[in-house]
C-alpha cells in the first residue's frame, strides 16, 4: 500500500527543539499556512502563557490545548508547531489521531541544546524546575514524542537541513 498523502504537519518535541523556526521555514517551502498552538491559546485567552499558568493553572491550559487540537484537526495545507506538552495528553492526541493525512514529526534535539535555548525564558516549566528535573521531564517525554509521532527528524544542525529531511519523508501533493 502506498504512503498516505500528508495534508497537515504537526511538529512536536521538547521546548527549545526548534518547532517554531523549523515549522515556519517548512510552511514557507510548502506555501502552506503556519500555526502555533501556544499562539492560538494566547489569542483566545487574551493572555500570555505564563499568565495563563499563573491565573488559571496548568490543567486549564492543557484543556485549552485539547480544544485547540480539535480546531486544527481538519485543517488542510497547514504546518502546526505544538507546545512541548501538547501531545502528552490523551484527549489532545485523540482529537488528532482520527486522520491518516496528519503527519506528526518529532524534532529530536539533545537536552543540552534545548536547555541552552530555554534556560533564560519565562516558560512556566523552566521557571518552576531545576535543570535536573527538566532533564527528567525531557527523558520521559522523549519516549512519548517518539511513540506518538509518525516521523522522527534530528534538529541539531541547520533549520534548512531539518526541513529538507522532513520533505524527504512525507508525501505532499
Ligand atoms: C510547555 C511548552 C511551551 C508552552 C508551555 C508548556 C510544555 O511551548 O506550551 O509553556 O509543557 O512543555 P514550547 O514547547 O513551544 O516552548
Amino acid at each position: 500500500m502506498g504512503q498516505c498523502v500528508t495534508q497537515r504537519i504537526l511538529l512536536c518535541g521538547f521546548m527549545g527543539c526548534g518547532k517554531t523556526s523549523v515549522g515556519q521555514a517548512l510552511a514557507f517551502r510548502l506555501k502552506w499556512d503556519f500555526l502555533d498552538t501556544d499562539a492560538i491559546i494566547e489569542k483566545k485567552e487574551g493572555m500570555l502563557i505564563p499568565q495563563i499558568f499563573l491565573e488559571k493553572g496548568e490543567t486549564y491550559f492543557r484543556q485549552a490545548e485539547a480544544e485547540a487540537a480539535s480546531q486544527i484537526a481538519r485543517r488542510k495545507n497547514i504546518v502546526i508547531s505544538t507546545g512541548g506538552g501538547f501531545l502528552m495528553h490523551k484527549k489532545t492526541c485523540e482529537a488528532l489521531s482520527q486522520d491518516e493525512s496528519t503527519s506528526v514529526i518529532f524534532l529530536d534535539c539533545d537536552f543540552d541544546t534545548c536547555y541552552f535555548r530555554i534556560k533564560n525564558s519565562s516558560r512556566p516549566l523552566v521557571v518552576g524546575n531545576t535543570p535536573e528535573a527538566l532533564k527528567e521531564i525531557f527523558d520521559h517525554r522523549s519516549i512519548i514524542y517518539r511513540n506518538v509521532s509518525t516521523t522522527q527528524v534530528g534538529n541539531s544542525g541547520l533549520i534548512s537541513e531539518a526541513v529538507d529531511e522532513i520533505l524527504k519523508k512525507i508525501v505532499v501533493l
